[in-house]
């Protein structure tokens, strides 16, 4: 309970943004600035919940939502993270603005700035859309996810939500842990961010599955690549779920779910499940006090078992918990 929140930039300890303007993404962060931000997000997690938790270091700023791909945990945690610092937030969507009358990601993005927006949250379809963006507005560009490119705000969510349940909330030291992420890692934009920050602070990283979703190439980015989710499951402490991306095998998609699992070199879903999905059997091999994880939107029954999910080694809603807090920290950060 903090009865004496900062109320202003001057009085809270703000550190200076990594190198350049927002933040786009993950990769080549230095583990000082992850522990920064991470150490901010721990300040904000302390009052983020309480009913008199409003600290307005962005008062009187106006925040930008511009979401062209769908989010329920990302767009409502960043409004959230920016009315608790007191800005303004408007939103826009791709269905329903003049984006879906063909009017382009950078022309949209000009046309909100020039309202007097000073930070954007941006979410798009496309690798390196927010970058895109950043080039061309003045304000701060926050990378909400870009295609298969990276979330790096989840990715601090979920270093954030490990640490707090491992107890390294001190340090945001991971040396020594072995971190699984299973499933569709090549689609994954959280397998990335997740993939450069962890590795930098210090552990071990494997992604986990069929060879066309979790290819030799991503060894490219610093993890380990395993097919063999029994082999790794009980060495260790946590194992992230990811969801099957089935909107971004996009021309297989066309040509239907059979298409999509030859792509993927999938087998059938039922095969898939047998090798791939954190089921109760799974869970009880690992070891204990490992966590189950899992970005979100998760589809019970596919990748994850209801009873995993709702279980004891579950920390996803608490990674949802942790969301207000890690973009209020980034948003503070940046703007
Ligand atoms: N994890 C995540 O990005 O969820 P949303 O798509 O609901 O924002």
């Amino acid at each position: 309970m903090t009865t004496a929140a900062p109320q202003t930039a001057s009085e809270v300890k703000i550190p200076p943004p990594p190198s350049g303007r927002g933040l786009l993404g993950l990769r080549g962060m230095p583990a000082s600035d992850l522990r920064s931000i991470l150490s901010l997000t721990r300040h904000y997690s302390d009052i983020a919940n309480e009913r008199q938790a409003d600290e307005p270091l962005l008062k009187g700023l106006a925040v930008a939502n511009l979401f062209f791909e769908d989010s329920t945990r990302t767009r409502l945690s960043f409004t959230l993270a920016a009315q608790r610092l007191g800005a303004h937030v408007i939103d826009l969507a791709g269905q329903g603005s003049s984006f879906s009358k063909g009017e382009s990601l950078t022309d949209t993005a000009l046309t909100v700035e020039a309202m007097g927006v000073h930070a954007m949250i941006v979410r798009a379809k496309g690798s390196g859309s927010a970058e895109l963006i950043a080039r061309v507005v003045k304000c701060p560009v926050i990378n909400a996810g870009d295609g298969t490119h990276e979330h790096p705000t989840q990715a601090l969510i979920d270093i954030y939500t490990l640490c707090e349940a491992t107890g390294s909330l001190d340090s945001f030291d991971l040396s020594g842990m072995t971190v699984a992420i299973v499933g569709d890692c090549a689609s994954s934009r959280v397998a990335r961010s997740n993939i450069a920050a962890m590795s930098s602070l210090g552990a071990r990283v494997v992604c986990v599955g069929p060879p066309g979703m979790a290819p030799a190439s991503l060894r490219a980015l610093g993890c380990e690549v395993l097919h063999d989710l029994d082999s790794i499951a009980p060495e260790a402490d946590a194992i992230m779920m990811l969801r099957i991306q089935w909107e971004r095998h996009s021309e297989a998609v066309a040509a239907g779910a059979d298409a999509i699992r030859k792509r993927a070199k999938l087998g059938s879903l039922r095969q898939y499940r047998e090798l791939y999905a954190m089921t109760r059997e799974r869970a009880e091999s690992m070891k204990p006090g490992a966590w189950v994880m899992h970005p979100g939107p998760m589809n019970r029954g596919v990748e994850i078992d209801q009873e995993v999910a709702d279980g004891p080694r579950s920390l996803i809603l608490k990674q949802v918990a942790a969301g207000v807090a890690v973009r209020m920290a980034v948003l503070a950060r940046t703007v």
